[in-house]
């Protein structure tokens, strides 16, 4: 099983949006699913009660308080809220197998994200390597200069980048009806799902990675 941790302080970056679509993918590929809120505003939870029971089934956890793994879960995604910082970012850190971290382009969240960004550098856990890290960009239009700025910033931070994913409509679609890109029919959102791509590559590798680790005792 592995942990993802989504985090970036800044509001409005992008969090729950990638935390609810990546539970989404995970359980369309009939894996079992926890999607953990630690945000009291309850985002991801209420999209949850919102999702159809038709498809595929996530688990909600309130992930607040004492964050307790589901040992059963192939996936706990977890959903953090803006300004988390401290002891609690710290405990989140050193519990995630990944932390990603979704931006928007604007110089506000380039300055933020940046700070973010020195302070995760610092965490032992992923100095050691036991936490991995990637940044993606959120409602990018490639044609523009803030993407442009953005890519620049994404260059020099010190993580490795797994894209961006265009600003689109489906999204806030998706969000009212507790469903994921990955819910849809493929053919309504194609170059969307294109665009996911990096991200879940990336993920799935450094998972297949941790296992043979793990069986390996390396
Ligand atoms: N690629 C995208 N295209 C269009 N809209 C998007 C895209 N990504 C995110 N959004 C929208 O941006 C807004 C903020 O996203 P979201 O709520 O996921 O951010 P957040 O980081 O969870 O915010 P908070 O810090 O308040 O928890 C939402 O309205 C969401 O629908
Ligand atoms: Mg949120």
């Amino acid at each position: 099983m592995s942990t993802i941790l989504i985090a970036n302080p800044k509001g409005g970056s992008g969090k729950t949006t990638l935390a609810t679509n990546l539970a989404g993918y995970f359980a369309s590929r009939g894996r079992h699913v926890v999607l953990s809120d630690m945000d009291r505003q309850r985002s991801a939870l209420q999209w949850l009660e919102r999702r159809p029971h038709k498809l595929p089934l996530i688990h909600g956890q309130d992930g607040r308080g004492k964050f307790a793994t589901s040992l059963s879960a192939d996936w706990t995604i977890i959903d953090s809220p803006a300004g988390l910082r401290g002891d609690k970012l710290k405990q989140a850190v050193k519990d995630a197998n990944f932390v990603i971290v979704p931006m928007q382009t604007s110089a506000f969240d380039i300055g933020a994200t940046r700070d973010f960004l020195q302070v995760l550098q610092e965490e032992k856990a992923i100095r050691k390597g036991h936490t991995f890290v990637a940044m993606i960009g959120m409602r990018v239009d490639s044609r523009t200069r803030a993407a442009q700025a953005l890519q620049e910033f994404l260059a020099t931070s010190g993580f490795p980048s797994v894209g961006n994913l265009r600003p689109a409509q489906v999204y806030a679609l998706a969000a009212e009806q507790g469903a994921s890109l990955f819910d849809i029919r493929p053919s309504q959102v194609n170059r969307d799902l294109q665009q996911w791509a990096p991200l879940l590559h990336w993920l799935i590798n450094a998972h297949k990675q941790k296992q043979v680790k793990k069986e390996t005792g390396t």
